[in-house]
């Protein structure tokens, strides 16, 4: 998709830009954590590392059409194996959604990938988020397994997808 990309950003430039996305995806914010965004979401979306990494081992995007920040993205490299990246987030902007700005984002994210030897992404979805869990079975994810939830997490099941590259 021609204008489309991912620019890196980081905490200390871009919280309160990426805060304001969080707000104009109140939707999805609100379907996962069962309130409004916070700081603490920004907070969390740019440090928390999954179980084994640290905040080093994290990429976070914006996804840029043009001028406009459409969307943000967060990866950690190296989960749940070596040469695995875990997509931990992909999120646009309402106003973007439906018209091709999230499979131009997995397409860049793939060739991201694919340039740095990445074996296989994989993310997980929220059994509460059917579209999604569409969305990723159209670019070309599986199911790798279910996670339920358990007396201690958010109170989500999840699907584990995987593709290989
Ligand atoms: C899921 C998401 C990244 C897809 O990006 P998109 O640009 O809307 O999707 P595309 O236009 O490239 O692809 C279309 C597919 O995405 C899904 N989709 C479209 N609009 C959507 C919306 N408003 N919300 C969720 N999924 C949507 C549908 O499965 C659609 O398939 P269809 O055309 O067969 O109906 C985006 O809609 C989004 O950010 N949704 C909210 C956050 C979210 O659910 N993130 C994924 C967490 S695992």
């Amino acid at each position: 998709m021609p204008g489309l990309k991912l620019s890196p950003i980081t905490q200390t430039e871009h919280a309160s830009d990426v805060f304001n996305l969080t707000l104009r995806a109140t939707d999805y914010v609100t379907l996962e954590i069962g309130h409004a965004p916070t700081h603490d979401f920004v907070d969390s979306f740019f440090t928390a590392a999954p179980p084994g990494l640290t905040t080093d081992d994290l990429l976070h995007f914006a996804v840029m059409e043009g001028p406009a920040m459409a969307g943000i993205v967060c990866i950690a490299r190296g989960y749940e194996f070596p040469n695995d990246w875990w997509i931990g987030l992909v999120l646009l902007d309402p106003a973007f959604r439906g018209r091709g700005i999230g499979t131009a984002t997995v397409g860049l994210i793939k060739e991201h990938a694919t340039a740095q030897a990445v074996a296989s992404l994989k993310l997980s979805v929220l059994e509460a988020n059917p579209r999604a869990m569409h969305f990723w079975i159209q670019q070309g994810f599986l199911p790798h397994r279910y996670a339920l939830a358990t007396p201690d997490s958010d109170g989500h099941n999840r699907w584990v997808l995987t593709c290989d590259l």
